[in-house]
């Protein structure tokens, strides 16, 4: 057996860094759980010359990614550069050359994470991601190992922290989306092009990674429909706290009979009884129901240098004791079943709708009217009058078919008395 494993390193930023830390300050216990001890073998990075945010031997830097891919003595390389290419490349070229990969590469695995792990299983290879998902929550390897012995019915998931910080914040303090963004900017909370966040796009990546293993089908991502928060505002939000709820980004996928499943990252109004909606700040929460095992729920924090350091380093303890044990590629591609997407129009929701309508008799009438034309029925209705004439009406619909409110809400949009549909939001049970 062998009593030293060596890995490489693609990338020193945030998680390189704390992939670093965390294999340093624990090196000892590390080495009794493993049996062997891991070495940093070879670092490539960008700039040889920029500060890091941990201590490594500038020998063992290198500017060349080729020069840690193509060292036979290297047994496991960690791709935490990001971005789809020339990430790719460095993973497949590890992989022909029989090393073992861990990556937290979300929009890489999201969108070719098949053909990787098709190859790793090819060549009898490891190819783990857990810090792709989650940050430092265990998710990928339950969902592989523990869980699999399930029918997942349904998944819904806080995946992105930068988008419940920001949501979090605009809760507690009644504050506007976009002043809590600069803030958040400001903080380090969110970067200086927020779109991936905001957006709802990186949260889009982790539910297709998370619905294709709960599945065990190929969810493209260009399938899961995906709505940001930007049009979300503190009034919204205060509704959403009259009514009981909050407003939380959720990534859900949900199986739908034999063959067909939903998967979509939107806004929704939560109640506030429900295990997700007191998962606050930047942390993240993902809650799954497994036919045998029931409801689970993980929790913890999303992202960041030490709770990812942490993901990826137990990704590279469970591959080293694969190593030890000749037991590599234990874990195989799971995307043999075929699956119908359910469009969007067909998913079936209540929602949330506000607008401002002309405060006289009969307009409350006339909308309950044209949503009732497309068979939606309300199930709270709230009309505040605002001043000049006008009033403001709050309601939320039962359960219906995402077609029939589209349509409900075109004809109400045309109706004489209503000023101006402000938003409509799904809620969820
Ligand atoms: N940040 C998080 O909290 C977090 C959480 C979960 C998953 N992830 C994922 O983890 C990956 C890394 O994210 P990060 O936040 O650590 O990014 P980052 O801080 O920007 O670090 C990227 C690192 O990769 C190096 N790099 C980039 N392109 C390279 C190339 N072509 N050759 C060699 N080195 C290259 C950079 O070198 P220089 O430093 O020299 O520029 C840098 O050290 C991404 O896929 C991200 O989605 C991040």
């Amino acid at each position: 057996m062998k009593d030293k494993i060596n890995i490489g390193i693609l990338g020193l930023g945030v998680v390189g860094s704390g992939t670093v830390k965390v294999l340093q300050q624990n090196a000892d216990s590390i080495r009794e759980k493993v049996g062997s001890e891991i070495v940093i073998r070879k670092v490539a990075v960008r700039d040889l010359n920029k500060r890091r945010a941990t201590d490594v031997p500038r020998e063992i830097l290198t500017n060349n990614p080729i020069e840690v891919l193509d060292d036979p003595e290297i047994d496991i390389i960690c791709e935490l550069i990001g971005g789809v290419s020339p990430a790719r490349e460095y993973v497949m070229r590890a992989l022909k050359n029989g090393k073992h990969v861990v990556s937290a590469n979300k929009e890489l695995i999201a969108k070719e994470g098949y053909l990787i792990t098709a190859e790793a299983d090819r060549l009898n290879l490891d190819f783990q991601f857990e810090g792709a998902v989650g940050g430092g929550i265990p998710i990928i390897q339950p969902m592989r190992n523990a869980l699999s012995g399930n029918r997942v019915q349904e998944l819904m998931g806080i995946v992105n922290g930068t988008t419940n910080y920001i949501l979090t914040r605009m809760t507690l303090e009644g504050a506007d989306f976009d002043m809590v963004l600069r803030d958040a900017q400001a903080q380090g909370y969110a970067e200086a092009d927020p779109t991936s966040d905001v957006g709802g796009f990186d949260a889009q990546y982790k539910i297709a990674i998370l619905s294709s293993i709960a599945f065990n089908s190929r969810v493209n991502v260009a399938d899961v429909y995906v709505e940001g928060i930007t049009h979300i505002t503190r009034r919204d939000i205060e509704c959403a706290r009259e009514l009981g709820h909050v407003i939380k980004l959720l990534g859900i996928a949900t199986r739908v009979g034999d063959d067909g499943v939903q998967v979509r990252v939107h806004p929704a109004l939560l109640p506030n009884a429900h295990p997700l909606a007191s998962t606050n700040d930047v942390y993240n929460a993902i809650y799954v129901r497994g036919d045998s095992v029931g409801d689970v729920m993980f929790y913890g924090r999303g992202a960041g240098m030490m709770p990812t350091g942490s993901a990826v380093v137990g990704d590279v303890i469970d591959v080293c004791r694969n190593i030890r044990m000749g037991a590599t590629g234990r874990v195989r591609t799971n995307t043999f079943e075929a699956k119908r997407m359910i469009p969007m129009v067909d998913v079936e929701s209540k929602y949330y709708l506000r607008m401002q309508v002309d405060d006289r008799p009969k307009v409350l009438a006339s909308v309950a009217m044209a949503l009732g034309d497309h068979d939606v029925s309300i199930e709270t209705v709230v009309q505040k009058s605002t001043g000049r004439d006008l009033a403001e009406i709050i309601l939320v619909t039962h359960t219906v078919r995402e077609g029939n409110m589209r349509e409900a809400i075109e004809d109400i949009r045309s109706l004489e008395t209503v000023r101006q549909v402000f938003n409509w939001i799904r809620v969820e049970k």
